[in-house]
């Protein structure tokens, strides 16, 4: 691929943009020689201003998603994008978030320009299992955890049963729930449904990979191969 549309495919600026950071010789391999627009280098080589570039497509990477932005571009409020550098929403092919956390739950999110990954790992079929931690309104009553387990439960107008959860109880008012599902605002609807109601909630697991507690809320970090291998290990 000639130089300047991979960069431009980078969300670096449109392929004019581009066309003039060549020619004010912002655009240099490794050694600072001056690179041009039909220059066919490996990525790994090209300098933008003396800096690498922003990983080629296939990039993975996780956030540590906070209270109060929402998983979409184009949302009128705050959105997960305006926490990663503005160029990332102008890549093509497009970075999506790997489903969606609602604005009031925070944790793990993950991110990727890799529609078969993403696909993978949020279809049910995969059964790749996510952990969440809630803070309930009210106390347990203490059948929760057969009924989120025996693969029967119904949420409110839905027509098939819910996928075998697993509760583990941390406290009166304190759960961890691991699902396999990600149904539309599935853990606050399956407190809902057995009376309570979740007044917090965090996403701590998919599948193998743990958000780590070096992640502050609202920071994020690139993925290393075997981490995006961990996703499907449980
Ligand atoms: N379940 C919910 O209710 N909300 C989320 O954000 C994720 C799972």
């Amino acid at each position: 691929m000639k130089l300047v549309k991979l960069i431009a495919n980078l969300g670096y600026g449109s392929r004019k943009d581009v066309a003039w950071m060549f020619r004010e010789g912002r655009v240099t391999d490794a050694q600072g020689e001056v690179l041009y627009a039909d220059d066919k280098v490996p990525h790994g080589e090209v300098r933008l201003d003396g800096e690498p570039l922003d990983p080629p497509p296939g990039m993975v990477l996780m956030m540590h998603k906070p209270v109060g932005y929402t998983c979409s571009r184009k949302d009128p409020g705050r959105v997960v994008f305006d926490l990663l550098p503005p160029r990332y929403r102008m890549r093509d092919p497009a970075l999506s978030t790997v489903g969606r956390l609602d604005r009031d739950t925070s944790g793990l999110l993950l991110f990727t320009d890799d529609g078969a990954l993403l696909h993978r790992i949020i279809s049910p079929r995969a059964h790749v299992t996510k952990v969440y931690e809630a803070e309930l309104a009210h106390g347990l009553r203490g059948d929760e955890g057969e009924l989120f387990a025996s693969g029967q439960m119904m949420l409110e107008a839905e027509t098939e049963p819910l996928e075998p959860a697993r509760l583990e109880v941390l406290g009166p008012r304190r759960a961890r729930l691991a699902i396999t599902e990600g149904r539309y605002h599935q853990v606050r609807r399956m407190f809902a449904a057995v009376g309570n109601h979740v007044e917090a909630l965090h996403r701590a697991s998919i599948g193998g990979l743990v958000l780590d507690g070096q992640l502050a809320a609202g920071a994020w970090r690139m993925l290393a191969a075997d981490e995006v291998a961990a996703i499907f290990r449980s």
